[in-house]
C-alpha cells in the first residue's frame, strides 16, 4: 500500500523505515528541511540501533521524505505521528496535531477515500474530538465513510525501536467502521504474517486508552518495587533478591522490578501525567497514579539522604555517573540525574558529571556544572560518587575507585561491583 507518515521525530522515522522495510511505499512527512534532507540522504535525525540500516536500504525506492504536504494526497493512508508535548497541569497540548490534522485535510481534499491513523500518544476521546473533525472539515470528506479513521499507539522502546517495531508483543487496532479495521489489518499483514504476535482489535478510544495503561502499568510496577526497596533497605535486606522471588510469580513477572533511583525518559513521566490529568478531568482522583508518582520524586531524594550517611555535602566534589534516562540513549528527558544534580547543587556540592554520550544534553540543562571525558577522570579526586544511570562500563569500574578522596559510592541502579576499600551504598539493597 502507499503510506505516509506525518511526523519524523522518534515513532515517525522508526514507523516509516519499518513499513518501507515491509514492502509498502512510504512518504515520510515533515515541516523540518534538515530532518527530511537527512531522511532522503540515508539516515535519521536521531540515535536508534539498526534504524540507519533500514532508511538506507529503502530510501529512493520504497522510501522518501518531503516537507510537501501534497504528497500526502498520492498515499492512501496516513500515519500521524506528531508531538503531543505535556502542558505544566500534565494535560497533553493538542495544538500540534490538530494543525497537522488539518493540513493532512487540505491536502486530501477532492480524493474519494483516505484512512488517517494516530500514532501520537493522546487522551481518550482525541481521535473522535480533534483529529477527526480537523480532517473531516479541511477535506469535505465525511467520518467514517471517504474518511477513516484509526488508532494504533506504539509501544517502541528507545534504544531497541526498530526491534519492537518488528517484533512487538501485540498490534493495537483502534477503529469504529469494518472499511477502517480492514484497512488497517491489510498495512499490518506484512508483519503479523511473519512474526509471532497479537493482533487486538478494538474501538478509538479503547486504543488510545491501552497505550497510557501500558506505560502507567509499567511506571507503577517500578514505583511499587522502588518502594519495596526502601523498606528492604531499612530492614537491610537486598531488594534485588526479593525482586528476583517475586518475578517468578507468573502473574507479577521478572520484568520491570529493577528498583533505584526511578524512571525518566519521554514516555512514563509525560503519559502518566496526562493519564492523572485525563482521570482529574472526569472527576475522578487517580490516588493510585499519584503515589506513583510521589515515589519516583522521592527516589532521587533518598539517594542525596544515603550520601549525606557518609559525607557532608556542602563544598564535596560529587561524580555524577551517567546522564542519559537509560543506558542505550543520549536522551535526556526526565533523567533521574536532573533532580539528583539539582540536590547536590542545593546542598552546595561541586558537582562533576559523565556519560558516555549524553554530555551534551546534559549541557543544556546545566551549563555551569563540569563534565569529565570518562568515568576515571569524574572520579578522580571526587569525594563520593552517585550511579544514576546503568551503562555498562559502570560495571567494570575497580582500580578507578583508587583515586577518589574518599570512596563513597551510592549506586542507584544496581551496577557497580563492590570492592574491598569501596563505601558502597545501594539504593534499596
Ligand atoms: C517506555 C516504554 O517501555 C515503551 O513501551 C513506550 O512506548 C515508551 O516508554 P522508554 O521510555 O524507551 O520506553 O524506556 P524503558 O526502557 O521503558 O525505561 C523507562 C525508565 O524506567 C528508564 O528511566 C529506566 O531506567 C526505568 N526503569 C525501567 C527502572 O527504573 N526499572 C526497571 O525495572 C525498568
Amino acid at each position: 500500500m502507499k503510506l505516509s507518515v506525518l511526523g519524523s521525530g522518534y515513532v515517525g522515522t522508526t514507523v516509516a523505515a519499518c513499513f518501507a522495510d515491509l514492502g509498502h511505499d512510504v512518504t515520510a512527512v515533515d515541516i523540518d528541511e534538515d530532518t527530511v534532507a537527512a531522511l532522503n540522504d540515508g539516515h535519521a535525525a536521531i540515535h536508534e540501533p539498526g534504524l540507519d540500516d533500514r532508511i538506507a536500504a529503502n530510501v529512493g525506492d520504497r522510501l522518501r521524505a518531503t516537507t510537501d504536504y501534497d504528497a500526502i494526497a498520492e498515499t492512501d493512508a496516513t500515519f500521524v505521528a506528531l508531538p503531543t508535548p505535556s502542558m505544566e497541569d500534565g494535560t497533553i497540548d493538542t495544538s500540534i496535531l490538530e494543525a497537522g490534522a488539518e493540513a493532512l485535510g487540505e491536502a486530501i481534499a477532492g480524493k474519494d477515500e483516505h484512512l488517517v491513523v494516530v500514532k501520537s500518544t493522546v487522551v481518550p476521546k482525541t481521535t473522535e474530538t480533534v483529529v477527526a473533525p480537523a480532517v473531516a472539515d479541511a477535506s469535505g470528506l465525511t467520518v467514517g465513510e471517504g474518511l477513516q479513521v484509526g488508532v494504533n499507539p506504539e509501544f517502541l522502546r528507545e534504544g531497541s525501536a526498530v526491534d519492537d517495531f518488528m517484533r512487538p508483543d501485540k498490534v493495537v487496532l483502534g477503529s469504529e467502521t469494518a472499511r477502517a479495521a480492514a484497512l488497517l489489518r491489510e498495512i499490518y499483514a506484512p508483519l503479523t504474517s511473519q512474526v509471532d504476535t497479537h493482533v487486538v482489535e478494538t474501538g478509538l478510544r479503547e486504543a488510545e486508552i491501552i497505550k497510557y495503561a501500558n506505560n502507567a502499568f509499567l511506571a507503577t510496577k517500578i514505583s511499587l518495587m522502588n518502594e519495596i526497596g526502601n523498606i528492604c533497605k531499612e530492614y537491610d535486606v537486598d531488594a534485588y533478591e526479593v525482586a528476583e522471588a517475586i518475578g517468578l510469580d507468573h502473574r507479577i513477572g521478572s520484568s520491570f522490578l529493577a528498583s533505584g533511583v526511578g524512571w525518566g525518559g519521554s514516555c512514563f513521566p509525560k503519559d502518566v501525567a496526562a493519564l492523572i490529568a485525563a482521570a482529574r478531568e472526569v472527576g475522578y482522583e487517580p490516588s493510585l497514579l499519584e503515589a506513583a508518582v510521589e515515589v519516583n520524586e522521592k527516589q532521587p531524594r533518598r539517594m542525596l539522604g544515603l550520601l549525606e550517611r557518609h559525607v557532608d555535602v556542602e563544598g564535596a566534589r560529587v561524580a555524577v555517573l551517567g546522564l542519559a534516562f537509560k543506558p542505550g540513549t543520549d536522551d535526556v528527558r526526565e533523567s533521574r540525574a536532573i533532580p539528583v544534580i539539582r540536590g547536590l547543587l542545593e546542598r552546595g556540592a561541586t558537582v562533576v558529571g559523565y556519560d558516555p554520550i549524553a554530555t551534551e544534553r546534559m549541557k543544556r540543562h546545566f551549563p555551569d556544572i563540569e563534565y569529565a571525558a570518562s568515568a576515571a577522570d569524574a572520579l578522580d579526586g571526587a569525594d563520593a560518587a552517585l550511579v544514576t544511570t546503568d551503562w555498562e562500563e559502570f560495571a567494570d569500574l575497580d582500580a578507578e575507585f583508587d583515586a577518589m578522596a574518599t570512596p563513597v559510592v551510592v549506586d542507584g541502579r544496581h551496577i557497580v561491583e563492590r570492592r574491598d576499600g569501596l563505601v558502597y551504598e545501594g539504593l534499596t539493597w
